[in-house]
């Protein structure tokens, strides 16, 4: 997988995420987050693990009103919304699905945001050289990348960051040397087209060499699976109204998937990390805070 063309890339993700709105509504939270959520309860719900997972990267990123945030890959507008809604910024979120942006577009207008988030249907390689951002974020995204696309995609956040800026990484991880098995083939050909895992520290050592410095790395392999967990309680629940929106056989096929993925993530075979990174040497905004202390404060 040396090379994703865009048009290659863009059919990958429309046959994944363009399966139907509906569908993707009756297992995720309402939010609509499709990403690992964050347990701060042992107890705790979906729903309220979404929210807490928003705030989370909110928090990390310091993201302060007025500030422009670049939300790389951001599915149905959740992240922009939040950033957007509770924390002031200026947010601005890239999908490759068409149906995700049109319905960011609709809950931005509906929720009066458009003012400050907007959502569009455009790949990352498209958005003007001129671009730049006080924060950025690429929640589930890297997972699209493909390996050997990972310094042009980490060069590239570099650039549009500005000075003082800060990026946010959350993705999955395997371990060393990904290699096609009879898993990782049914995941490619039947779910995730183009789908490639680079471990935790392949990943770091291209975003270093892409010239960032790493503040923070915090595994919350654990999570996802519960997350996937919920996913799967939820599609069977709705197994019916489900079949009447896609068909047995996709179905089955995201049942299979999410449930293979929660025993994955329970026997460490996949990880998931946050990675904070800012420009290397860069001063501009003084010492990042010496503690997380302000990050899990409510
Ligand atoms: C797993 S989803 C995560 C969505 C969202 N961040 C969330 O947490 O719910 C991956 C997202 O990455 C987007 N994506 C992948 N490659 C992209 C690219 N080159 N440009 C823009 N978006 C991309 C997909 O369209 C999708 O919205």
């Amino acid at each position: 997988m040396s090379t994703h063309a865009k048009t290659r890339d863009a059919l990958a993700i429309a046959h994944h995420y363009d399966v139907s709105n509906e569908f993707y509504a009756l297992f995720l939270d309402p939010l609509m987050v499709y990403t690992c959520a964050y347990y701060r309860e042992p107890d705790g719900t979906l729903a309220q693990a979404q929210a807490d997972k928003l705030e989370l990267v909110c928090r990390k990123l310091r993201v302060a009103p007025g500030e422009s945030l670049l939300d790389i890959g951001c599915g149905w507008g959740s992240l922009a919304i939040w950033a957007a809604q509770h924390h002031g910024a200026r947010a601005h979120g890239v999908t490759l699905s068409k149906a995700q942006a049109d319905y960011a577009a609709a809950r931005i207008s509906a929720l009066g945001l458009g003012d400050r988030c907007r959502v569009e249907h455009l790949d990352l390689r498209d958005l003007p050289d001129s671009a730049r951002y006080d924060k950025i974020a690429a929640v589930g995204v890297i997972e699209h990348v493909g390996i050997p696309n990972y310094p042009a995609f980490f060069g590239r956040v570099h650039a549009m960051l500005k000075p003082g800026g800060l990026y946010l990484n959350h993705g999955i991880t395997h371990g060393f040397h990904w290699k096609p098995t009879s898993q990782t083939e049914f995941l490619t050909r039947h779910v995730f087209p183009n789908g490639e895992l680079a471990s935790l520290t392949e990943t770091l050592v291209e975003m270093e060499r892409s010239r960032f410095e790493i503040l923070d790395v915090e595994c919350l392999r654990l999570h996802y699976a519960r997350t996937c967990r919920h996913w799967v309680e939820r599609l069977q629940a709705h197994a019916d109204e489900a079949r009447a929106i896609v068909g047995e056989r996709t179905y089955r096929t995201w049942l299979l998937y999410l449930t293979c993925s929660v025993v994955a993530f329970e026997t460490s075979s996949i990880g998931l990390y946050q990675v904070l990174l800012q420009k290397h040497g860069d001063r501009t905004r003084g010492d990042a805070p010496a503690t997380r202390e302000t990050i899990y404060r409510r």
